[in-house]
């Protein structure tokens, strides 16, 4: 009967394990990013910290983190700290209180790199797949530009702002300005966020996007646009970004250009006349929506005779 319960103790704890989305990376030799801790061992006890750090075992008994290293990973709170922070004998032996030499590994004297690697010995796969070679990795920015993993500081992920775009804002400043343009998608309304197109940890996709493709990205939302349409107008098919800018503009339905101008970029010889000088024009052709009064399923049309796309 106790086998019989272990046994299926043991297989949920397996599957617990397999389950969590937590995989090994490779492991950190702690010796090589702070000398002082070649020798020194894991020391245990929790009971050993509270003394002086009892504020950050208390707010990080709080995250997440604390929570699943428990579960998942069988580490008791002590052990918890000596996953980030390395091995704690020698700290334990001569805290610095001077801070001159320190015997434990401080992120502020770390590299982004020595960073990384640290939260990468359990953050390998899944979001932070293709870390590696990103455009974030390469220009040095570090897991802890973005996360906060001492406290709860937002609801979700660790963040480290309850705003996940202030975060982003710190560095892409220019993005802030394009959001705030009167045509934008709901971000700063806080129904969506950077990370609703963009996988910061890196994707396969150019410009960090979480689809293959731009179209992709946009269809993630905007199925509609997807077609197959009877009639496809090509720059759609193509790449919404042609018409669009996907930050936010001051043109109607965030257009790089207001129409008619838009479309004489490529139009420039239709059979109608496409200028106010032209002879002929009228308000209707140029004015207020311009083509568009007309030419109104501009992302294709289903219709039998939608091929110039006014129906
Ligand atoms: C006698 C007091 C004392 C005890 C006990 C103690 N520490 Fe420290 N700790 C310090 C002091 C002082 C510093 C700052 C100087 C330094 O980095 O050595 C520090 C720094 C740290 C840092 C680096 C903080 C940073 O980023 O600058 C970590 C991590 C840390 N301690 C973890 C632990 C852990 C885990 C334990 C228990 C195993 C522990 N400490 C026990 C006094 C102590
Ligand atoms: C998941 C990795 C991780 C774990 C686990 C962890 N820390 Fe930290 N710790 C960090 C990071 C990252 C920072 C730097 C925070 C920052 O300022 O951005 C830090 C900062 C600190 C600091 C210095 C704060 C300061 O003044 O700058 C202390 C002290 C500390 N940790 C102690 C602990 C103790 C004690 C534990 C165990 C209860 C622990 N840490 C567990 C990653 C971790
Ligand atoms: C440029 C900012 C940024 C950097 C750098 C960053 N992250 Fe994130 N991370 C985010 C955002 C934003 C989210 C939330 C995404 C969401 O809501 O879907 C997130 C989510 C996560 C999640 C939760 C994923 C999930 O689906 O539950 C993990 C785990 C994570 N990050 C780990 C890391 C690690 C490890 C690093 C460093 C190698 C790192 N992050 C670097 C911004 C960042
Ligand atoms: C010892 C293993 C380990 C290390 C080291 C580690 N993590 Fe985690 N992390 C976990 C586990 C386990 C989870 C919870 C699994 C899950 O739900 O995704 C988690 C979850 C997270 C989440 C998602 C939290 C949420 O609310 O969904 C973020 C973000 C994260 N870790 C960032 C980091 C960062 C940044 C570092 C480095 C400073 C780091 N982790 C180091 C094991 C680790
Ligand atoms: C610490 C600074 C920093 C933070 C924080 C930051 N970035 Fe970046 N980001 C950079 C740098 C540097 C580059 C590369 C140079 C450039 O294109 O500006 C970059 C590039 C990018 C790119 C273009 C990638 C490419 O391959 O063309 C995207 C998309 C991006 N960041 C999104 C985000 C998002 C989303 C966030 C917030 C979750 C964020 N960044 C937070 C510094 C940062
Ligand atoms: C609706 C989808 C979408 C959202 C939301 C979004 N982006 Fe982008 N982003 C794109 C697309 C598509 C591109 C590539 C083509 C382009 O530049 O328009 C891009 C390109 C970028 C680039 C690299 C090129 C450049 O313009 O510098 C950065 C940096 C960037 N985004 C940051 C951000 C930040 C920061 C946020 C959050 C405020 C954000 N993006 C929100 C779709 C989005
Ligand atoms: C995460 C979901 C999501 C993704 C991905 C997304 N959108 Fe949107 N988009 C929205 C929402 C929500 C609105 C607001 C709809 C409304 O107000 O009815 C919107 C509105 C728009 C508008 C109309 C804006 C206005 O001012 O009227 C355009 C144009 C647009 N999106 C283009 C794009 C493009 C181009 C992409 C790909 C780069 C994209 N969207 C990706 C959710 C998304
Ligand atoms: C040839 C230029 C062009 C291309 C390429 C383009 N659009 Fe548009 N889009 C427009 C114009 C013009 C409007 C304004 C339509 C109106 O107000 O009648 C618009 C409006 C929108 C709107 C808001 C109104 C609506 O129809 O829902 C969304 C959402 C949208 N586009 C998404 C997309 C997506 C997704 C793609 C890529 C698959 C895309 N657009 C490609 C020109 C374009
Ligand atoms: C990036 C270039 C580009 C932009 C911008 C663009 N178009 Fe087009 N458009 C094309 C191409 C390419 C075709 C396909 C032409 C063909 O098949 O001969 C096309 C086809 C058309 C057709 C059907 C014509 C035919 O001969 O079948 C109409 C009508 C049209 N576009 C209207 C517009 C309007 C209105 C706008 C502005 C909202 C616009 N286009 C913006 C490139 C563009
Ligand atoms: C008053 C309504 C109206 C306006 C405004 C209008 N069009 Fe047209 N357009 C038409 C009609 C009707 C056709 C021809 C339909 C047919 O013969 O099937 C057409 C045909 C076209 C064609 C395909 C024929 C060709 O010459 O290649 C293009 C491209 C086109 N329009 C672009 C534009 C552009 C660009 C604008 C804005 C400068 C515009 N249209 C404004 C009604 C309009």
């Amino acid at each position: 009967m106790f086998k019989a319960i272990s046994a299926l103790a043991m297989f949920s704890a397996a599957l617990w394990i397999c389950a969590s989305p937590v995989q090994a990376g490779p492991k950190v030799d702690w010796g090589k990013i702070n000398p002082s801790l070649k020798t020194a061992t894991s020391s245990g006890s929790i009971k050993n910290c509270l003394d002086c750090h009892e504020d950050y075992i208390k707010s990080f008994a709080r995250t997440k983190h604390a929570l699943y290293f428990k579960k998942a990973l069988g580490k008791s709170l002590a052990e918890s700290c000596e996953s980030c922070h390395g091995p704690t004998s020698a700290h334990l032996a001569e805290p610095d209180f001077d801070k001159k030499q320190s015997t434990t590994i401080s992120f502020k004297t770390i590299t982004p790199q020595q960073k990384n690697q640290i939260c990468q010995q359990c953050h390998e796969k899944q979001v932070t797949l293709h870390w590696r070679g990103s455009t974030h990795e390469i220009a040095n920015v570090s897991c802890d530009k973005c996360h906060y993993v001492m406290a709860r500081k937002s609801k979700r992920r660790l963040s480290i702002n309850e705003d996940s775009k202030k975060a982003c804002f710190a560095c892409h400043k220019d993005k802030r300005a394009r959001m705030l343009r009167s045509a934008h998608m709901p971000l700063r309304e806080g129904k969506m966020d950077c990370s609703s197109c963009h996988n910061p940890h890196g994707s396969l996709a150019p410009n960090l996007l979480k689809a293959a493709t731009i179209n992709e990205t946009c269809y993630i939302c905007h199925q509609e646009k997807r077609g197959p349409m009877l009639w496809e107008h090509a720059p759609v098919r193509e790449d919404c970004s042609t018409c669009h800018d996907s930050h936010g503009s001051n043109h109607l339905s965030m257009l790089k250009m207001k129409p008619p101008y838009l479309c004489q970029a490529c139009h420039s010889n239709t059979f109608h006349p496409s200028s106010l000088f032209d002879q002929g024009s009228t308000p209707r052709d140029l004015l207020g929506k311009a083509c568009l009064n007309c030419h109104s399923r501009i992302h294709g049309s289903n219709h039998p005779s939608g091929t110039r796309f006014t129906r």
